[in-house]
């Protein structure tokens, strides 16, 4: 038998923060209705742990966290927090109708975070670490530690920190390329430094938490779980600050088409699709087009040879089938680009069978239309077969 056929998948946990640090993007803030309808979806998708807000930061966010925990039947509940006495307290109250609840601490390890925002040294933002989480773990079970900026810490140094840290109780390690500088060898060589240097590590789950300033948020985390880590951080869309965090849907999607990293999720796919639109829609922030695996254009073809061979056979040119992330099907577009197998699908579909003549016939008038307008619709089909004589 075959070994990865031996070997059982690899979980990677789905650690969803669309309604934290996606939602931090300017202009994008949710009501707590919406909050709670997004939150619900997320439940039924399979994420594995729900980041439902910061409840410190406001008392909509608390309100938000409290309601999010009491509704939600299947994922943990985890609320943000500073390496601070009181944000710990708000959050351990928030999160206390939670079926599964963790609370998410941390601090900025980089000497930047050090130096610059903390005005600090390394040992004492170790101290801070180890109490926060200790205090933590006082009002739950499960702490999640993040070392901010651990893109940019030294490995050495925040090797020590997650000693300490798990030492104190955290159950799981967040390391985030807060600023989205790491390239993908760098931050998977990361994870797998301390997969190796850090004492006690199999007591607890490395975290990728990739934001994507240069572009690298997927391809970090894919690095991150290849080396060893276990849980993904991410967001619908890739939505959150700046250029966005890690996109859920394509980690998702990487790990099932890929069947030979031995790693999988617990995400129903097929609710993908959907899920993007109700984020987009519920704040307000379009999907780019050629989005990958949720973007409009992601199952369209538009160019002849394209159309030809995908109407020949789906997979020479779609590596996905879109039923699979819960889009119905792949649209063949018609523009000035289109070639007659494309033109002749179309008006077939729409019940205008084209014998070879009639088709070249159509197709020089086809060309002129679509010349003129972007898109050649399904009302238009009829329009030129007539002005064609047919
Ligand atoms: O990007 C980051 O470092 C964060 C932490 C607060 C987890 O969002
Ligand atoms: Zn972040």
């Amino acid at each position: 038998m075959h070994l990865t056929l031996q070997m059982s998948k690899g979980k990677v946990q789905i650690f969803d923060t669309t309604l934290r640090d996606g939602e931090q993007v300017p202009g994008c803030k949710l009501d707590t209705r919406n909050k709670l309808i997004i939150a619900e979806r997320l439940d039924e998708l399979g994420v594995d742990v729900l980041e439902a807000g910061f409840p410190i930061s406001s008392p909509g966010d608390f309100d938000s966290v409290v309601k999010i925990s009491q509704l939600i039947k299947n994922a943990r509940v985890c609320g943000l927090t500073r390496a601070v006495k009181k944000d710990i307290e708000v959050a351990a109250e928030a999160l206390k109708g939670a079926k599964k609840s963790r609370i998410h601490t941390g601090i900025g390890t980089s000497d930047a975070h050090i130096q610059y925002k903390f005005n600090s040294n390394r040992e004492a933002i170790m101290e801070r670490a180890i109490s926060a989480v200790s205090y933590a773990k006082s009002f739950v079970e499960d702490v999640e530690f993040y070392a901010e900026d651990a893109g940019r810490t030294d490995n050495e140094y925040l090797a020590r920190v997650c000693e300490a840290v798990i030492k104190a109780g955290a159950t799981v390690l967040n390391i985030p390329d807060t600023t989205g500088y790491c390239l993908p060898e760098e931050y998977g060589a990361k994870i797998k430094y301390l997969k190796e240097n850090v004492k006690g590590i199999d007591k607890a789950i490395l975290s990728c938490h990739c934001h994507n300033d240069l572009g690298l948020a997927t391809a970090n985390s894919i690095a991150g779980v290849i080396n060893g880590a276990r849980q993904i951080e991410c967001t619908i869309n890739g939505i959150g600050e700046r250029a966005g965090n890690t996109s859920l849907e394509e980690v998702v999607m990487i790990m099932r088409q890929h069947p030979d990293l031995n790693l999988d999720t617990n995400i129903n796919s097929k609710l993908l699709y959907s899920t993007s639109l109700l984020v987009s829609e519920s704040m307000g922030m379009p999907v780019q087009p050629n989005k990958a695996v949720v973007g409009a254009n992601a199952f369209a073809h538009s160019s002849g040879i394209h159309q030809d061979g995908v109407i020949k056979k789906r997979e020479t040119y779609e590596i996905m089938d879109p039923h699979d992330v819960g889009v119905t099907q792949s649209a063949i577009v018609l523009t000035a680009r289109s070639g007659r197998a494309a033109l002749a699908y179309r008006a077939k579909n729409i019940g205008f069978e084209l014998d070879k003549l009639q088709l070249d016939k159509v197709y020089t008038e086809f060309l002129k239309v679509a010349d003129l307008q972007k898109e050649v619709n399904d009302e238009d089909i009829p329009k030129i077969i007539e002005a064609c004589g047919l």
